[in-house]
């Protein structure tokens, strides 16, 4: 059947790959684009519950008697200080949560959570 659109099927084709080409682009820079940074730098005595309370409950919500489910990979506080400060797909990071701060806060989630 000739081809009466005006547009050969050719460069219809190269448009298509053009786009999807662009459409993956797209989704690749939104996806990256959800794991951000915080600035957020603790006052040097902050606890760590202040700590989670002005920072984490955004997300993270607690419940009654528990602030977090963790999983038994996470139950130490070296695997929670790195996750805090290198966040993930879905976390923000906290490059500047460390040091004695880090140390308080995961102390507190540690021992207000439960484990998956
Ligand atoms: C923008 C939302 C967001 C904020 C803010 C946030 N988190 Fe998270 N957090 C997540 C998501 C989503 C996950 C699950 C995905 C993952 O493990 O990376 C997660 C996972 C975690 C985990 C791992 C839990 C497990 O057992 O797998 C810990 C620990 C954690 N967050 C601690 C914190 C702390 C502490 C803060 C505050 C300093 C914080 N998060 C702030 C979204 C957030």
């Amino acid at each position: 059947m000739p081809n009466r659109g005006g547009i050969p099927l050719y460069k219809l084709e190269y448009k298509m790959k053009k786009m999807s080409l662009w459409l993956t682009i797209f989704a690749l820079v939104s996806l990256a684009g959800c794991s951000k940074t915080d600035n957020y730098a603790p006052p040097e005595n902050a606890s760590g519950e202040d700590i989670f309370y002005a920072n984490c409950t955004k997300c993270h919500k607690p419940e009654t008697g528990s602030v977090m489910a963790l999983s038994s990979s996470m139950a130490n506080k070296d695997a929670i200080i790195q996750k805090v400060q290198k966040g993930s797909m879905g976390m923000t990071a906290f490059p500047n949560i460390k040091g004695e701060p880090a140390q308080r806060l995961a102390e507190f989630i540690l021992a207000n959570s439960k484990t998956k």
